[in-house]
């Protein structure tokens, strides 16, 4: 079976390498002319695990060619995959002209049946919009599926290869059994594949992710009641996670929640919400508590070094999160922001997200450095606010000979409160009491 896949960003050129290694032949298009060059010389544009390697085994194998000629993908195709961005329009409305211009397309070019797969998270009801959109420039009959994906970057092969569910939100037996088909393979791992219709689907996805970003307040606020009880977090963590009603996910606790998909899902959710004449006190209680987290931190680090203004501060981490590059809607990202605002002088290291850093925010003081030691060079005060691995194995005697000062804030808990604080380093986590010192150690897991 022929299919395309427009959109050849996180999710799309992800799903359609995927695809490919399903042993279907994938036509992958965009209309970004350089993404797509970049493409066709094996190069893949943004960071991603093994992605690489998938997309140039299927290209070399044939199954996987790249094309920014919508047209004469749609004529080759049975099956259209759209995976374009939904980036917020205005906050809480996704843009969804992207969608709505390749849905106009597909009529324009279509000579016979096909399926349109919605794999872009749209807000309830959008699936029902296209097709009457796509029935004034076309009579020729077509359905559309509500696919939404929910696969995470940093894992998102894995994610596709082996996931929890696939959703399928159909208005016809005819395009349900087409997709249901192209998902074949995972039959074998027993992947669930749920069948329902196209709101349903839409609006699974973006509770989905509502629930996330709940659970992650959930911790965090609870991490800051234990700041102040002198608790740790990780204890009571386990504790809740145990309960298999709970489940230990999501319970770990950090500056919130951050990326191209949850903030704008959950404020989409919202807007949806109100539109219905509904109120979700939780899940917006949950967003304002995401936003709180930054400002929380920062006036811990006031308290641990004065004022800000003219301080070096070291930072570790700029991804949302790490093993990607993506630093959209990054709360690493956001505390820069409030650092450079109340003058300090930034050093900051990401393992993979400095060009997309430096993309994002031009700022004289904003230095970006070559690896950890050099972001805390001569600095006053040192931030890690992305979990990468390689940071829990500081070597935290030169770090702290590299800086002036001595203070750490640990906003993601990848240190051992302890062993910073006996090189000297007063240290602040999340959830692990006040601030650590050598006269009074932290509060550790037990
Ligand atoms: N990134 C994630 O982890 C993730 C996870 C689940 C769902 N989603 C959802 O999937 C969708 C895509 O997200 P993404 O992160 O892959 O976005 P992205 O920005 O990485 O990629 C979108 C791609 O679509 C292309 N595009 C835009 N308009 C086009 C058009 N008219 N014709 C052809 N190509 C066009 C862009 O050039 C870009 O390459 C969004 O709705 C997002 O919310 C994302």
């Amino acid at each position: 079976m022929n299919v395309t896949m427009v959109g050849a960003g996180r999710v799309g050129l992800v799903a359609a390498a995927c695809l490919a290694d399903f042993g279907i032949k994938v036509h992958c298009v965009d209309n970004d002319v350089r993404r797509i060059d970049a493409l066709r010389e094996g190069r893949v544009p943004f960071e991603e695990p093994g992605l690489s390697e998938l997309v140039n085994k299927n290209a070399v194998a044939g199954r996987l060619c790249f094309s920014t000629n919508l047209p004469d993908a749609i004529r080759q195709s049975l099956v259209i995959f759209i995976a374009v961005g939904t980036e917020d329009e205005t906050p809480g409305s996704p843009n969804l002209k992207p969608l709505f211009e390749v849905g106009k397309q597909i009529a324009r070019a279509m000579e016979e049946y096909k399926v349109l797969v919605v794999k872009s998270t749209v807000p309830v009801g959008t699936s029902r919009r296209l097709a009457r959109e796509i029935m004034k420039e076309t009579s020729i009959s077509f359905d559309i599926v509500s696919n939404p994906e929910f696969l995470r970057e940093g894992s998102a092969i894995e994610n596709f290869m082996r996931p929890d569910r696939v959703v399928l939100g159909a208005s016809s037996h005819q395009s349900l059994a087409i997709v249901r088909d192209i998902y074949r393979p995972l039959y074998l791992i027993e992947a669930p594949i749920i069948a329902t219709d196209n709101e349903t689907a839409e609006l699974a996805k973006y509770a989905s992710n509502a629930f996330l970003s709940v659970k992650i307040s959930f911790i965090n606020e609870i991490a800051n009641l234990c700041d102040n009880a002198g608790v740790n977090v990780h204890d009571v963590a386990k504790v809740l996670g145990l309960d298999r009603r709970i489940g230990p996910k999501f319970l770990h606790p950090g500056i919130g929640f951050g990326g191209s998909c949850l903030p704008k899902d959950t404020r989409a959710l919202i807007a949806s919400a109100h539109q219905l004449g509904c109120e979700l006190p939780v899940i917006e209680g949950a967003y304002k508590t995401n936003v709180t987290l930054c400002s929380y931190l920062l006036e811990r680090l006031k308290n641990a070094v004065g004022t800000i203004e003219h301080k070096t501060i070291g930072v570790l981490g700029l991804a949302y999160k790490p093993l990607t590059d993506d630093v959209r809607e990054s709360r690493a990202m956001d505390f820069v922001r409030l650092l450079l605002k109340e003058g300090a002088v930034v050093q900051a290291f990401d393992p993979a997200a400095n060009a997309a850093a430096a993309a994002l925010v031009q700022h004289e003081n904003l230095l970006l450095m070559p690896d950890a030691y050099e972001a805390a060079s001569n600095a006053d005060a040192l931030a890690v606010l992305t979990e990468w691995n390689e940071f829990r194995n500081l070597d935290m005697q030169r770090l702290k000979k590299a800086m002036n000062g001595h203070v750490l804030i640990d906003a993601r808990n990848c240190i051992e409160p302890n062993e910073a604080v006996m090189e000297g380093f007063d240290y602040f986590g999340r959830g692990r009491g006040t601030m650590a010192t050598k006269e009074q150690p932290a509060v550790v897991a037990v």
